[in-house]
Formats: C-alpha cells, sequence, structure tokens
C-alpha cells in the first residue's frame, strides 16, 4: 500500500580529511554530524506541489507537476524540485505532494544542507511510492540530481548522509568504506562567512589548469594524509592525527582555499594546545575544525570563540538517512 505520510530525517557532515583533491578522484574522510535535516512529504489528490521550508523563508511555494522541470527553480527550493523531477522521470510515478523541511543546523555552516535535504527527499519519495531503493542506488539517484543542480562535486556528502557514521570516500560513490572511529573529540568553529562551494571547486579547477604540477603536488600530500589518517583513526591516535590535521591545513593554504579567518580560528585552536585544527570543506569561510584532548577542550572553545568563532555544539559519527515515526 502506498503511504500518505512519511517522515525521513539525514545527518549533515564534517569533512575531515582530503577536500577538494576528491574531486579528482583522490579519497578523502567525512563524518555525520547529528545536527540533523528533517523532511516530511505528504501525498495529495491534484497535480500541485506545496513546499514550507520555515529556515529558509519559503512558505506555501506551489507549482504544478507539469512545470516540473521547464522552469527556473527558486534557488531555496531547487534541491527538493530537482529531487522531485529526477525521481517522477526515474521511476515513472507521480502525485501532488506537500513537503515541508526543517533543518537543525543553518545553511550557512557548510554542514550540507542541500546534500541532506536531497537525500531526505529520495528516500521520503521512495517510501511514499512504495519503490524499493537500495543505499547505492539511493546515493546514484542524488548524486544525479545534485549535479544536475550544480554541475560539481564529489557526492562525499551524499555518501555520509546516506550511511551515517564516519566514512573513507571515492568521487561517484566509487569506493564508500566505513571506518570504526566511534566519536571524535572534535570542536567546530564557525567563521561567520558563508562559503560557495561550487566558485571554490571551479576556482581550484582553473589554477589545476594553469598549475598542474604545483596542485598534483599537493594534492598527491593531501592523499599521503587521508591514507595515514584512516588506520589512525581506528586506533585513535589524536596525536597524530593532530600532525596530520595541521599538515592539510598548510596544504589548503597552498591551494588557495583558506582565508585569513580560517588561519586565525586554526591558530588560536592550536595555540590553545588542540592536537590539530584545519579547515573543512570547500574553504572561503564556513567552518573550522580542532581535536583537543578532553582536558584541553574548554580552553580551545575559549580560544576559538575569542578568535572571533562561533563554536558549533556537534557529536560525529552520527547515523545516517532514516525514517521517522
Ligand atoms: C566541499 O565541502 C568539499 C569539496 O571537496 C567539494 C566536493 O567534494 O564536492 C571542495
Amino acid at each position: 500500500m502506498n503511504k500518505k505520510v512519511v517522515k525521513v530525517s539525514a545527518p549533515g557532515k564534517l569533512m575531515l580529511f582530503g577536500e577538494h583533491s576528491v574531486v579528482y578522484g583522490m579519497p578523502c574522510i567525512v563524518t555525520a554530524v547529528n545536527q540533523r535535516m528533517h523532511v516530511k512529504i505528504q501525498k495529495m489528490k491534484g497535480d500541485l506541489i506545496i513546499i514550507n521550508a520555515p529556515e529558509v523563508k519559503i512558505n506555501n511555494f506551489s507549482i504544478s507537476i507539469s512545470d516540473l522541470g521547464k522552469i527556473e527553480y527558486p534557488k531555496e527550493v531547487k534541491f527538493v524540485l530537482k529531487s522531485i523531477e529526477v525521481y517522477f522521470n526515474k521511476y515513472k510515478v507521480s502525485s501532488g505532494l506537500k513537503i515541508t523541511t526543517h533543518s537543525e543546523f543553518s545553511n550557512l555552516f557548510g554542514f550540507g544542507s542541500s546534500s541532506a535535504v536531497t537525500v531526505c527527499m529520495i528516500n521520503a519519495l521512495s517510501e511514499i511510492f512504495n519503490i524499493e531503493v537500495s543505499n547505492k542506488s539511493l546515493f546514484d539517484i542524488a548524486y544525479k540530481t545534485v549535479l544536475s543542480v550544480q554541475g560539481v562535486g564529489s557526492g562525499f556528502d551524499l555518501a555520509v548522509a546516506v550511511s551515517g557514521g564516519t566514512i573513507y570516500f571515492i568521487k561517484g560513490g566509487k569506493i564508500i568504506r566505513p571506518i570504526n572511529v566511534g566519536r571524535l573529540p572534535l570542536i567546530v568553529g564557525y567563521t561567520g562567512i558563508k562559503a560557495d562551494t561550487a566558485t571554490l571547486v571551479r576556482r581550484v579547477s582553473e589554477d589545476y589548469k594553469k598549475n598542474k604540477k604545483k596542485i598534483e603536488e599537493i594534492f598527491n600530500s593531501v592523499t599521503k594524509i587521508v591514507n595515514k589518517s584512516r588506520s589512525l583513526l581506528v586506533l585513535k591516535d589524536y596525536v597524530k592525527l593532530g600532525e596530520l590535521m595541521n599538515e592539510n591545513q598548510k596544504l589548503l593554504y597552498r591551494l588557495g582555499v583558506s582565508i585569513p579567518k580560517l588561519d586565525k580560528l586554526t591558530k588560536a585552536a592550536t595555540d590553545a594546545k588542540a592536537y590539530g585544527a584545519k579547515l573543512s570543506g570547500a574553504g572561503g569561510g564556513d567552518c573550522m575544525i580542532a581535536l583537543a584532548d578532553k582536558k584541553d577542550v574548554r580552553k580551545v572553545k575559549k580560544a576559538i570563540s575569542e578568535a572571533g568563532g562561533i563554536v558549533i555544539p556537534v557529536k560525529t559519527g552520527a547515523e545516517g538517512v532514516k525514517i521517522e515515526k
């Protein structure tokens, strides 16, 4: 029987190691955070799709099914609408829908709100239409959706929104392997500056064309860090992991994606005895992360705040996409 109302949630993410090089087919490590995106979908008679998304100030936005794929979607709802368009075309299904989204985190943090909402949408639609979709297919459909909206991206954020936990990932879902890490003593500092991932990825790609040797050398060094950190995470060797975070940060700085505020917050964290710190994600703003011993956590948080960052409480290794009661 087709269900009439479905509620789904998926976690946000934090990149631990390997941003940017992952776009070029190299591995990265990403963890799911306990701040989640929620989507509620209700089947409706008629051919209207109605969306409420309070966090992005969308109130009863409506579009007729026959307009899907024909008009330019408003940016606040484009991942929701593209998910429906891709899903309806793939599975030859259709229905009026009422959709409500709710995010536990700001879309300014770079926690992957677009990816989380896309994964929620594909999972919720599969429940609504009673179509069995494996985790791999869920990832593939979500990746297709995201690529058709923003044109670039490795898909790491979608993979971890589906699986949860902490994963080792290669572009397009070529490899998705869980890493048995447990919870990491991670501190997150928001710069207060919104970064645009697609712009930064394109900028690195321009630079890659001009300075291939330099960028390849950076990416190869990042990849060594990713592979070393994979086993150190299992061993919980936070001292060495911290060193690798600092090295990764230096390489991201050389890549030109760090900004003074990120440099300032990471330095404040390491000066306050964090094992290591780095930007997390595309750079250009968003968040930085620091790894610290339990006894130093307070000091590191204070240092980040005093340097002008906003500390965001998160727990790592959160559960992947799930149906909510
Ligand atoms: C952005 O959070 C991480 C990047 O590696 C882009 C991507 O992997 O899609 C810069």
